[in-house]
């Protein structure tokens, strides 16, 4: 994968630039507020057609603007594709691929790209919905069927979550057709995400060796506060009968306590709960282990490597980790680094670098 171009207007701070993106590393360098992130999450925004870091599509479009527009020219396999998405202040979209109007469920997992920003070196020890999130993002990039079964399962949920509202303090809830349902759906989604976590284990593992120079074993965990202790449901007649048992419970709380809307992943290192034990160090390897990982899983499952975005993290990162990720990315992967500081990429070889300033663009 590799992205050769992109195309902005009114997006964020910049009225219309065009940028052409060399296939190796390119440094996206400026002050705090220059608009580098900003950059990263157009081309976010052409990966999954949401933003990494709002829900407000209008908080996108330049101020006083009535749309923006984003154009990522790319190569996948070799093959030239464009995506185009215009954003509208009301909220709406109109994403095309190859100038076909497309949905954002179509749009997912045509450019594949990974993010890792600041905010991901607290997944471990952070809320649970913030590692669903990731885990639901990284198979919906290679497999469609699981983020349309996602979004079929959430609306199903909340159309559930109302009716215990609806019915609170009544009698005879209707819920059975929306229980056989959400069964078959979190029995798919939670076998899609156990079989995933398999190879993302086998991989995570094997990246954390090398960045620990094979000194610690690291394996992921996949957890629900239902069920038995040490027993994954997994299978849609368990869902259906938990569903029922816990209803007293849910009528009683008002929202849906079983299902993959509350399952959550846990890190080990050589069996150390890394979240309650692990130091600040270890949790940082580990979450670089992932985001490393995840490059991988996508490769194994698409054929190539996305596009990888480091928004800032370099700096977070202490000197040995920093040569491992830029060794691992090296000539393999297309990165695209931002970083207020160019002292640590002067020496790097095949380095583009670009300065942002004030909405512009500067080569060099
Ligand atoms: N909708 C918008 N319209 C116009 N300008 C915007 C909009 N949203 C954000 N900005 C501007 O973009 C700038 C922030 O851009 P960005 O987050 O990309 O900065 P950055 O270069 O990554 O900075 P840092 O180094 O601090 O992370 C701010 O100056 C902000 O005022
Ligand atoms: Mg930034």
């Amino acid at each position: 994968m590799r992205i050769n171009s992109l195309q902005l207007f009114q997006f964020r701070n910049y009225q219309s630039i065009d940028i052409e993106l060399n296939p190796e590393i390119v440094v996206l360098y400026g002050t705090n507020g220059a608009g580098k992130t900003n950059i990263l999450e157009s081309i976010y925004v052409g990966t999954i057609g949401k933003s990494h870091r709002t829900n407000d599509t209008s908080d996108m479009l330049m101020f006083n603007a009535n749309e923006s527009g984003i154009v990522v020219n790319f190569e996948k396999k070799d093959t030239p594709q464009k995506v185009n998405i215009k954003l509208f202040r009301q909220g709406s979209k109109d994403i095309r691929l190859n100038d076909m109007k497309i949905s954002q469920k179509e749009l997912i997992g045509t450019l594949n790209t990974v993010i890792f920003c600041p905010e991901d070196l607290q997944l471990i020890k952070g809320s649970p919905s913030g590692r669903r999130r990731f885990l639901d993002m990284e198979i919906s990039q290679t497999s469609a069927t699981y983020y349309h079964q996602l979004l079929q399962y959430n609306r199903l949920l909340q159309q559930r979550n109302t009716l215990l509202k609806e019915y609170r303090g009544k009698q005879n809830i209707p819920l059975d057709e929306w229980d056989i349902q959400l069964a078959d759906m979190a029995s798919f989604l939670v076998k899609k995400r156990l079989e995933s976590l398999k190879k993302i284990n086998l991989l995570i593992d094997l990246m954390n060796r090398k960045l620990t120079g094979g000194l610690e074993n690291l394996t992921i965990g996949y957890e629900q506060t239902y069920g038995e202790e040490g027993n994954i449901i997994y299978k849609k007649e368990d869902f259906y009968d938990l569903l029922k048992q816990n209803l007293p419970q849910d009528r009683h709380r008002l929202t849906t306590s079983v299902g993959p809307h509350r399952d959550d992943l846990r890190f080990f290192s050589d069996a150390i709960d890394l979240k309650k034990f692990g130091s600040q160090g270890q949790q940082r390897t580990a979450v670089l282990s992932l985001k490393l990982s995840e490059l991988e899983f996508i490769k194994s499952e698409v054929g190539e490597y996305p596009v990888l975005l480091l928004d800032d993290v370099l700096s977070e990162l202490d000197e040995l980790r920093r040569t491992n990720l830029l060794q691992f990315i090296h000539k393999r992967i297309q990165t695209v680094i931002t970083t207020t500081d160019i002292h640590d990429f002067k020496n790097l070889p095949g380095v583009q670098f670009i300065h942002c300033q004030e909405g512009r663009i500067q080569y060099g």
